[in-house]
């Protein structure tokens, strides 16, 4: 939010431009990061729009980020193996981490092989656990998108999850392919230090309208419970899915 309470809203006419700027204030936050507190937890949303941004921290931002010192969470994932085509952590595997010299021991999947969803669940809160040693998660940037139905994570419109105040990762059946899924909770996502979230396309404009509307129910506009984050909130918007704002 800007300080006059107005979502912090960035414009792009074209895709090039909105990738460039979301890498570029991305990069600066991860080395700001590292260099005040010695490390960056960064959060990884999955579907197709981040693609673009993954593959220029790989390339024209990979030798400014420290990765060294970077630990790699992911807001949500598809309870598939991690060679699935479905699979959040593959893509992003393929389109950043395979290129960038992020350690192995710093790369922290959602655990998908374990013997269920809500097994899962309560692995990887303790992997957030493990790490932020604190009541919440201590995630420095998440990186988000928004579904056409005003979704986030794997955060659906009616889920019991949106309920959920208390943990930090729940096994959810989504109304998508694959249904079952991992997702951080709203409580969890709204720590963030920074949360970005990235929006292209005609097919997002009434989402986004009506999560920033002021008035949405995160019950109905699940993205709209990230208005309530105690950091940064920005949304990395092209002109089609600004269409109707
Ligand atoms: C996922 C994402 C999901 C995504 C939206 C938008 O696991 O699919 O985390 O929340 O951000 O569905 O997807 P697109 O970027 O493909 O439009």
């Amino acid at each position: 939010m800007n300080r006059n309470g107005a979502p912090d809203l960035r414009v792009f006419d074209e895709l090039d431009a909105l990738t460039l700027h979301a890498a570029e204030a991305a990069a600066a936050i991860i080395d700001e990061c590292v260099q005040r507190q010695g490390g960056c937890a960064l959060a990884l949303s999955g579907g197709n729009t981040p693609r673009p941004l993954y593959a220029l921290l790989a390339s024209r931002f990979r030798d400014r980020i420290p990765w060294a010192q970077v630990h790699v969470f992911w807001g949500d994932e598809r309870f598939v193996p991690a060679t699935d085509a479905n699979s959040n952590y593959r893509m992003a595997t393929a389109t950043l981490l395979d290129h960038v010299p992020c350690p192995t021991q710093n790369i922290h999947p959602m655990p998908t092989h374990a013997k269920s969803p809500e097994a899962a669940a309560r692995d990887y809160e303790q992997t957030l656990r493990d790490y932020s040693g604190g009541d919440w998660p201590s995630l420095d940037l998440n990186i988000l998108g928004l579904g056409a139905d005003g979704h986030t994570a794997s955060l659906f419109p009616g889920s019991p999850a949106l309920d959920e105040q208390v943990g930090w990762v729940a096994a959810v059946q989504a109304p998508a392919d694959p249904p079952s899924r991992l997702t951080l909770t709203l409580p969890a996502l709204v720590r963030a230090s920074h949360i970005h979230v990235l929006v292209t396309g005609t097919a997002k404009a009434q989402a986004l309208r009506d999560v920033l509307s002021g008035t949405a129910d995160p019950r109905i506009h699940p993205a709209a419970g990230l208005l309530a984050a105690s950091g940064e909130l920005i949304w990395w918007v092209d002109r089609d899915a600004a269409g109707l704002l």
